[in-house]
């Protein structure tokens, strides 16, 4: 795994869509067939979506060969809800880039049949030809997507209960009511996303030191499922300062000194 320890969360942000759009045009230059990326959602990446919006309108990077899957999606909130993941992928990203609608994949939390649902999502992300750079975010609990501590490291895409954490945490987005979250969710598995070609997780500010630390340090666990990053062999970890505030003094300088030349 590399952990790349940036000075803070605009420079890992910057470098993360670099490393996404160069990923894109390295694709491109090789072959027609189209890049496929997973994406999520969250306060985390909303940096990185600034910046491929900004490399996009500049030319540096096209979106109009990209397939793209987002992990996750509450169940039971209306797509056109202000805290739906539809709406926020749209309003953060989507709407500013020149993707074609037709490529944007998004669970349908609102499905009749939602184990159907996770199936059928699977079976895109397969005849798609795979995920090329599986995007992520981390919780305070560790967890990537909806992955909640004690997911199966081998889960693919499913209906998952919320824990009562998670509930709080993201209780800010529904005017602090806990009442108001739902308590179920579709989510890309543990092995969804360590199926992906590449892997980057975003961990941004003190929250997520506990994360990182884990992730890092910690044994490979379902309690931590962030550790399956571990096993992936094009793993990377992003990280700002105060994100990597609870390594050990010796992790944190192994990694600062390896990774020297890649935090520009
Ligand atoms: C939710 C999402 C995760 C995300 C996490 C952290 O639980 N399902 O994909 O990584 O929140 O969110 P934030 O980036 O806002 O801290």
């Amino acid at each position: 795994m590399r952990l790349l320890i940036h000075e803070n969360q605009e420079k890992g942000s910057a470098w993360a869509a670099k490393y996404i759009a160069d990923a894109i045009n390295r694709k491109a230059a090789e072959t027609s067939a189209p890049f496929v990326l997973g994406l999520p959602t969250g306060s985390t990446p909303l940096g990185t979506y600034k910046e491929l919006i900004r490399l996009n309108k500049e030319g540096y990077v096209s979106f109009a060969n990209v397939i793209t899957f987002n992990m996750d999606e509450y169940v039971g909130l209306p797509e056109e809800h202000p805290q739906s993941y539809h709406t926020f992928m749209w309003e953060n990203f989507f709407s500013h880039i020149d993707i074609n609608p037709a490529n944007v994949n998004i669970l349908n939390g609102n499905a009749e049949d939602l184990e159907k649902e996770c199936e059928d999502y699977e079976k895109r992300i397969e005849g798609a030809g795979g995920i090329d750079l599986f995007l992520g975010g981390v919780g305070e609990d560790g967890h990537i997507a909806f992955n909640e501590p004690y997911s199966s490291m081998s889960s693919r895409t499913r209906v998952k209960t919320l824990t009562e954490d998670t509930i709080i945490v993201n209780s800010r987005f529904f005017g602090g009511d806990v009442n108001q979250v739902p308590k179920l969710a579709l989510t890309v598995g543990v092995a969804t996303i360590l199926s992906a070609t590449e892997v980057i997780i975003l961990a941004f500010g003190p929250k997520k030191a506990r994360a990182v630390k884990e992730g890092v340090e910690g044994a490979y666990s379902h309690t931590w499922t962030i550790t399956g990053l571990q096993t992936h062999r094009h793993g990377i970890l992003v990280a700002d300062e105060p994100a990597a505030g609870e390594l050990k003094v010796n992790t944190y300088k192994y990694f600062k000194d390896i990774e020297q030349a890649h935090l520009k």
